[in-house]
């Protein structure tokens, strides 16, 4: 049983899956063209049909398959998705009507999705289109100063219209008008992660029965929960770690016991010395990347030949990997860094992906049901290539031992004064350059190091951590005291874009 998003390119797709299933209902995405049969597939107890860059009276707008409109499923559209409900019933929609973008206020009748709710309720809106007549006997039910239909239900209640975005955080009570429309649609709300981690584990178990399964352990929260699903499901399985000796301070002991205490299969490849050799001379971010890459699926197939055979490769795949790679959506957006635990095709195993349905953070979530330590369900993103892309320029074992330690500094400062948990992602970075700086006994020449923290939903934007200013001198402090290499610490102040994360 499913809600199914039908996706015609709105960039809030992905936001509308995730609000539903904040309210339990699980939620799929679906291209919005998919014949009748690919929805039907999911068992929908009701369709979300989303915004979308298009026009509908464009001549090659994106439509749903008719059966769509025929059916009796309860149906909500959004801002295009409205428009096509409009049209199907016989309304009209006029291009460049309303130009409405950003905050507005909806004046609404106080009944039904609105009951209970501000008058006027704060929406978010960003459209062109509107309904100039709504169809027979259908009833508005709200308006903005721009827009004179900006809500409208179908006489029975089943099909609501919606031209602001209830899905995005600038809509306050978005949440809440979803939720009264899965109420009236009926919708079952049972997407909780403890159904989840007990519906994937019964998932692993029938899927896996009598092969042997081969799983790269990166110590990264998808990853272990991927092994502790196989531990749940009693799988025949293998983890294999590899230690690229671009870790940070204490990682690998801490990923080793918390994995090993789960009863998880672990072995450890320690390869820091080949890849340090691998990465020998490479100044460039992309060659680093590839060469950790190919020195990665070298040392892991031949660890799985030692532990091997194997049929299945287990794959930490989540739910935006799927969507970006096209599967399933219309909006095809790719992502342009690659993991470097990702592994090719031709090591010839079955894939056993159990988490491509789920979101980060529902991951985190089926985590703590499974019991994955918080040290380990909590921490930071920490990219494949590990600190050869925080050396920049060559990687060397002087220059990952200075990096290590003032990142290790930063992070337990984080850590200690309750920070950590309030940024997605901070680092330190060694620049390639030396500066000039000034101690009791005299003059000195020390390295620079640069601290990033940020704030994402999702890594793909990213804002600088306004983290206090007194916060940061500590840090400096600190850093400059423990790590004598150290003359200065600066902190980046940039957004990304137009800076990514990382800074190689
Ligand atoms: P950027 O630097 O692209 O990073 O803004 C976005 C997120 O992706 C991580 N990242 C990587 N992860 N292999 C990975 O597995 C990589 O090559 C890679 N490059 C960046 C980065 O740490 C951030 O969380």
């Amino acid at each position: 049983m499913s809600v199914v998003v039908l996706d015609f390119g709105s960039q809030y797709t992905q936001l509308i899956a995730r609000r539903l299933r904040e309210l339990r209902a699980f939620s799929v995405i679906v291209r919005g063209t998919a014949p009748w049969e690919d929805i039907l597939a999911h068992r929908p107890q009701a369709l979300v049909l989303s915004g979308s860059p298009a026009s509908v009276v464009a001549p090659d707008a994106p439509r749903p398959d008719p059966r769509v409109f025929a059916s009796a499923l309860p149906i909500l559209g959004i801002c295009y998705g409205m428009h096509l409900l409009a049209l199907a019933g016989g309304g009209r929609v006029v291009p460049g009507r309303a130009h409405e973008y950003g905050r507005a206020a909806l004046v609404h009748g106080g009944t039904g999705l609105f009951a209970g709710l501000p008058q006027p309720l704060p929406v978010w809106t960003s459209h062109g289109d509107a309904v100039a007549d709504p169809p027979p006997g259908w009833e508005v039910l709200g308006s903005t100063a721009e827009c004179p239909i900006a809500a409208l239900a179908s006489p029975d209640g089943r099909r609501v219209g919606l031209q602001f975005h209830p899905e995005v955080a600038h809509t306050p009570h978005g949440k809440e008008v979803l939720g009264r429309f899965l109420d009236r649609a009926g919708v079952d709300r049972t997407w909780t992660p403890e159904n989840v981690a007990e519906r994937l584990v019964v998932e692993v178990r029938d899927r896996a029965q009598g092969g042997r399964v081969l799983l790269a352990a990166s110590g990264g929260v998808d990853s272990s929960v991927l092994a502790l699903l196989l531990v749940r499901a009693g799988v025949d399985h293998k983890a294999v770690f590899v230690d690229h000796g671009l870790l940070r301070e204490g990682e690998r002991d801490e990923v080793v016991a918390a994995l090993r205490g789960l009863g998880v299969c672990l072995h450890v490849v320690d390869a820091s010395d080949r890849f340090l050799r691998a990465l020998r001379g490479i100044r460039d971010p992309e060659e680093k990347r590839r060469a950790i890459g190919a020195t990665f699926i070298a040392v892991f197939r031949e660890k799985a030949a030692e532990l091997g055979p194997f049929r299945f490769l287990a794959q930490g795949t989540l739910y935006p990997d799927v969507i970006e790679s096209g599967e399933g959506a219309g909006a095809a957006k790719i992502k342009s860094h690659h993991n470097v635990g990702g592994l090719p095709a031709e090591l010839g195993f079955e894939l056993l992906e159990p988490l491509r349905l789920l979101f980060k953070d529902e991951v985190r979530e089926v985590g703590r049901v499974l019991g994955l330590p918080d040290s380990i369900r909590l921490r930071h993103p920490f990219p494949g290539p590990g600190l050869a892309v925080r050396v920049l320029g060559e990687v060397t074992p002087e220059a990952l031992a200075i990096l290590r330690r003032a990142d290790h500094e930063f992070v337990s400062a984080l850590r200690e004064e309750g920070l950590y948990g309030e940024v997605w992602q901070a680092l330190a970075v060694l620049l390639p350059v030396r500066t000039v700086g000034v101690t009791g006994d005299g003059r000195r020449y020390g390295h620079v190091v640069a601290l990033r923290a940020v704030t994402s939903a999702d890594g793909m934007t990213a804002d600088w951590a306004r983290l206090p200013p007194e916060f940061l001198d500590r840090v400096a402090a600190r850093i400059t005291r423990r790590v004598p290499a150290v003359g200065r610490v600066v902190y980046d102040i940039t957004g990304k874009p137009p800076a990514t994360i990382e800074w190689e």
